[in-house]
This record gives structure tokens, C-alpha cells and sequence, in this order.
């Protein structure tokens, strides 16, 4: 099937909290959005990618990663809105305008530099058969619930228990069907797309092997670890 994989990269990076946004930021002599792009834009699945970056930054992004590292399959670079959700949101309209109503959406953040061609074709696979999936791993840690004043609540079973990545993919009527009606009522806490299709629809969302390597660059000290992950990258790709 066609796929379309929707590249987030117009947020603020609070967290990071540098003065350039951190999906600009350079690990390993290349800003951070170029490696994940360049999975996609290498890959013989994908055959196109939309771009959503800030308002203001269209032609920077055009010039500093498009053109500078000829990257060929990215379509459009569409702006951003206020919340993650609102940037999906602009790129599936665009998805939903060009009537591609039976394509397989892949949509992944730009500040996760490392997902990997196995990643995009075990994805792949699951969204054809289920409709909707997401790349995600065990969690290595035990996770509590607490309540307000921080006293352990509960402590999960472990084994039931993944941490979510991207990308999260779905067949995209199922997504921008999802999204129309998740915008339309409160969704003032959705982080992910998954949960719209959680809550908006009666398709599940299944988890399927990422990897611990596809991490989001978040603070400060992501940048470290990143920065190892990108030089090995950049060894096995020259
Ligand atoms: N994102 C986006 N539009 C937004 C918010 C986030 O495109 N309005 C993108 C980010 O650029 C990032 C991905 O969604 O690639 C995951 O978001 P996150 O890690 O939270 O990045 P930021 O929102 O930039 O960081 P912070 O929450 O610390 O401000
Ligand atoms: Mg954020």
C-alpha cells in the first residue's frame, strides 16, 4: 500500500530548554530531525513524507534540511499548531484533501532520531492487518502510581507494561476519522496518536517491537546518549 510518514517536528522543546529548538540542535555534526528523515527517505516503503514545522521556520527547514541533504521524498513541510495533536492534526488534512483514504500513515516524532528500517516494516506489516499499531519496548523499570502527595498507590504489574514510541501507524481513514471527532470533543491530554483511535473508534491499537536505540531527545542529558547512538549511525552509513 501507498505510505505517507508524517515527520513532527514543530514543537518547542520546553524541556530541552535551549535557545535553538532541539530538533535543530546538532549531534554528531548533523541537526537531530535529519536522522530520522533520512530513515524514512531511505526506505523503499515510504513514498512520501510531510514535514510539520513552527510557523516561521518553513524555509529554514527547506534550506538546512531538504535541500542541504537532498533529501527526495518529502512532498510538503506543513506548520505546525499549538499542541502535538494539532500538528498531526494539519498533516492529516492535507492527507484526508488528497483523498488518500486507503494509505498506510506512519507518524513519528522528529526529536527521535533512531527508529530503523526493521522498525518501519514490522509497523508496516501490523497496520495492514490491525489497522493501527505502535512501535513500543518492555519497560526495564518497575513503574508506581502515586497520588498527590506522592505516596505509592499502586505498582503495576511489570510485565504488563511498555513504554509507547513512534511511529504509530495506521491505515489512514481509521486515523483521520479518529482525529475529526477527537478534535471536535475535549482532548486536552492526548500525548499520542494511538489514543485517539483508543477513544474515538472501536479499533484496537496493538504494540509492536521498536527498539531501546529509538529514544526521544527530551532534556538535556538525552543529548549525551544521542550523541553516541548518532556516531555509530554515521560510521555504518558512510
Ligand atoms: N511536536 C509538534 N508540535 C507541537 C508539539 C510537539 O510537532 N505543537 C513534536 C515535537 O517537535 C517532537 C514531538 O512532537 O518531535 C514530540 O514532542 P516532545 O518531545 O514533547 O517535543 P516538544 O513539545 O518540542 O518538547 P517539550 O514538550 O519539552 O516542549
Ligand atoms: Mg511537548
Amino acid at each position: 500500500k501507498k505510505c505517507i510518514a508524517i515527520i513532527l517536528a514543530a514543537g518547542q522543546g520546553t524541556r530541552m530548554g535551549t535557545k535553538t529548538r532541539k530538533q535543530y540542535l546538532k549531534i554528531a555534526g548533523k541537526p537531530i530531525l535529519y536522522y530520522a528523515v533520512e530513515v524514512f527517505d531511505k526506505s523503499e516503503l515510504i513514498d512520501e513524507i510531510i514535514l510539520v514545522t513552527g510557523a516561521g521556520e518553513i524555509e529554514y527547514v527547506r534550506e538546512t534540511i531538504v535541500q542541504e541533504y537532498g533529501f527526495e521524498k518529502i512532498s510538503r513541510i506543513v506548520e505546525g499548531g499549538k499542541e502535538r495533536y494539532d500538528s498531526v492534526w494539519n498533516a492529516l488534512k492535507t492527507i484526508e484533501q488528497s483523498e488518500e483514504d486507503d494509505a498506510i500513515v506512519f507518524i513519528h516524532d522528529g526529536a527521535r532520531p533512531f527508529p530503523d528500517e526493521q522498525i518501519l516494516e514490522r509497523t508496516y506489516e501490523e497496520a495492514v492487518k490491525k489497522g493501527a499499531c505502535v512501535a513500543g519496548m518492555p519497560v526495564k523499570d518497575t513503574i508506581k502510581i502515586v497520588d498527590k502527595n506522592r505516596a505509592a498507590t499502586e505498582t503495576p504489574d511489570r510485565r504488563t507494561l511498555w513504554i509507547v514510541q513512534t511511529p504509530q501507524v495506521f491505515q489512514s481513514r481509521l486515523i483521520i476519522e479518529a482525529y475529526r471527532k477527537m478534535m471536535r470533543s475535549p482532548h486536552e491530554n492526548v500525548t499520542d496518536d494511538a489514543m485517539a483511535v483508543e477513544r474515538m473508534t472501536g479499533n484496537p491499537v496493538f504494540l509492536v517491537e521498536g527498539s531501546y536505540e529509538n529514544i526521544k531527545v527530551t532534556t538535556p542529558e538525552d543529548l549525551k546518549i544521542a550523541e553516541i547512538f548518532a556516531a555509530s549511525r554515521n560510521k555504518i552509513s558512510r
